[in-house]
């Protein structure tokens, strides 16, 4: 329902994204195509209690796509040194091909929220010493 409403309600502008069901089975498509686990297995770079500097991961998720996706990680605990990944976000021009997020956003909707829900806390990673979990952060 978040989801929905604070991002595909925007979403729906565009004719192939404007039902539920249109807007999540892309989603989904999406998740598949990227196989962003897959790609990371194979590049050596595995969950759990490794880390990484974060260019590496950069690097690896750049030679596999060919774009920069956005990585927004956790601040490191107290008396800590290491970021840990909250979410990598790619984008996508409107015809769903991979862009760099980097570029500027061509008439963004203003009413889109930036936050998915309990992420509040994350911020564009450091170029520092980076862990990949291997669960689902739980947010306070
Ligand atoms: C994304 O940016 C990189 C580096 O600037 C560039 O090499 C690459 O071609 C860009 N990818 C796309 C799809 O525009
Ligand atoms: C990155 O560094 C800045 C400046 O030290 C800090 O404010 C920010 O919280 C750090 N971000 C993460 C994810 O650790």
């Amino acid at each position: 329902k978040h989801e929905w409403d604070k991002h595909g309600t925007c979403a729906a502008m565009l004719e192939s994204l404007n039902s539920q069901k249109k807007y999540f089975s892309k989603a989904l498509e999406l998740y598949e195509k990227l196989d962003l686990n897959s790609y990371l297995l194979k590049l050596g770079i595995k969950p759990g209690n490794t880390y990484y500097q974060l260019g590496v991961i950069k690097e690896a998720l750049t030679s596999v796509y060919n774009v920069t996706p956005k990585i927004q990680c956790l601040s490191p605990e107290q008396g800590e040194e290491v970021q840990t990944i909250g979410q990598i976000k790619f984008c996508f021009t409107k015809d769903f091909i991979l862009r760099n997020c980097t570029e500027s956003k061509v008439d963004s909707c203003p009413a889109c929220g930036n936050m998915p829900f309990g992420t509040e806390e994350l911020s564009t990673c450091n170029d520092t010493l980076t862990n990949y979990p291997s669960h689902v952060l739980l947010y306070k």
